[in-house]
């Protein structure tokens, strides 16, 4: 999502003459735009800021800004603490930015704007001077959470939620398909709970008005909350082939105790049982998952229900994270809290597990031959490789071995024999 709003801030300022460069030390305005969901993320933001004061000693007339989550949550207190920032900006605020950036240069006095009022502006992020966009993009379809799991800042840094038109989301899709895109992910922190408040279509319906348009290769959408995994998403799995073979789907724990600490509303029962009804329509769909290790009160019997679930569904990959406490979030103040050390450990143990089970499933694919969309080369020891994805979200680099093709595959479906399964990607052939 940072990376969708991104694109928007270098929209928002093209007029004023702001162009992306490629080195921070050529650049007359930084935008660090943030992540505070976990405090190492928060951490990163801070050092790199740190970094921005050296430059700003250098040519004092830089100008600095922080936007994103850690920018919405410490507001005017980023200034006290770090008076060589000139901009703070929230997670709704990037349709004043350039207003905010011109005032800026006009009288030079620090501008704080955290307001979570402003609605979405259905302003795209699609560069206008540029003639192509990546072969993948993302497509926000809704902003905020109204979850408020017990261990999550979002809600308080994104605000509730709120959904796009369905039409300008349509319209988005079709102008970067114009512009060369061949996937999109939609975008959102719980997808499935799309429209509703507003009584706009649902999300199913949603991902069938998408599929519609012509030239798009493939559909990915993140993030889908399980308790909201309705039979609706299940059909759409079942019939719309451009949705892709694959599922991202955060269980968090594996243990019921913890689950309901977490206030995730299902247990991991229902979970099974979700899975059992997408692979009844799409029998080797593949799955991956967020997993948070050292909840608070989180007992090694926990955790090993966690390695235990993680076996039986069989992900294909597995983001973990160690638990920090958030700000806002009132698992901050449970009791029970896991020692680093423990945290490290099963943290550790868990990613070993991920790793088998990654690489199990990669080797599953040798012999066979997956649609892969190009999206890249690269060269490799002198010899030419292009990179791609599988339908089921393997990283897969092929050569063209026997059949030189002399044109540009990027942006294109091909078959790929797959010769080898390594932990994180599969190795092939053109077909
Ligand atoms: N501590 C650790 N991990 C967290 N996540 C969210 N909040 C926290 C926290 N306080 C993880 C969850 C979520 C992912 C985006 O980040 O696994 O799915
Ligand atoms: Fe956070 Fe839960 Fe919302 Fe995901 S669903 S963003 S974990 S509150």
């Amino acid at each position: 999502m940072n990376v969708y709003d991104s694109e928007m801030f270098k929209k928002v300022l093209r007029p004023l003459g702001y162009i992306p460069v490629d080195e921070v030390e050529d650049a007359d305005l930084v935008i660090v735009n943030t992540c505070t969901v976990r405090k190492k993320a928060e951490e990163k933001a801070f050092s790199f800021l740190g970094r921005m004061r050296a430059l700003k000693k250098k040519n004092p007339e830089l100008i600095v800004a922080i936007g994103g989550c850690v920018a919405q949550q410490e507001g005017s207190a980023i200034l006290r603490r770090m008076p060589y920032v000139d901009l703070v900006f929230g997670t709704r605020a990037y349709a004043r930015l350039a207003a905010m950036v011109e005032k800026f240069e006009y009288d030079r006095i620090p501008v704080v704007d955290v307001e979570m009022t402003m609605g979405i502006t259905d302003a795209t992020p699609i560069p206008e001077l540029d003639a192509e966009v990546e072969v993948s993009r993302f497509v926000t379809i809704m902003r905020g959470c109204d979850n408020f799991c017990s261990y999550c800042i979002v809600p308080y840094v994104r605000g509730r939620e709120e959904s796009r038109d369905p039409d300008a989301i349509v319209q988005e899709v079709r102008d970067l398909v114009e512009r060369g895109a061949r996937e999109v992910t939609l975008l959102g922190q719980n997808v499935n709970s799309y429209g509703k408040k507003e009584g706009l279509c649902d999300f199913p319906e949603l991902l069938r008005r998408v599929s519609e348009v012509e030239g798009l290769a493939r559909i990915r959408f993140a993030t889908s909350h399980p308790k909201d995994l309705s039979p609706g998403l299940v059909a759409a799995y079942r019939d719309l082939p451009k949705l892709c073979n694959h599922i991202h789907l955060p269980v968090q724990s594996g243990s019921n105790a913890v689950l309901k600490k977490m206030k995730r509303k299902y247990t991991r029962e229902d979970y099974m049982q979700r899975i059992e009804n997408l692979k009844a329509v799409r029998p080797d769909i593949a799955l991956t998952s967020d997993m948070i290790v050292g909840f608070p009160g989180e007992t090694e019997a926990d955790f090993d229900a966690t390695l235990d679930l993680v076996r039986e569904v069989g992900f294909s990959g597995i983001f973990a994270f160690k638990y920090s406490d958030r700000p806002h979030a009132p698992a901050a103040k449970f009791e029970g809290k896991v020692s680093e050390e423990d945290k490290t450990r099963r943290l550790a143990k868990l990613l070993d597990l991920e790793t088998e089970l990654s690489e199990k499933r990669n080797i599953s694919y040798a012999g066979t031959t997956v649609e892969v969309l190009v999206d890249g080369h690269k060269e490799v020891k002198g010899v030419f490789q292009w990179t791609g994805r599988s339908s089921c979200n393997r990283v897969v680099n092929f050569t063209e071995a026997g059949k030189p093709t002399d044109g540009n595959l990027v942006g294109k479906v091909v078959p790929v024999y797959i010769e080898t399964g390594l932990p994180h990607s599969l190795r092939g052939v053109l077909r």
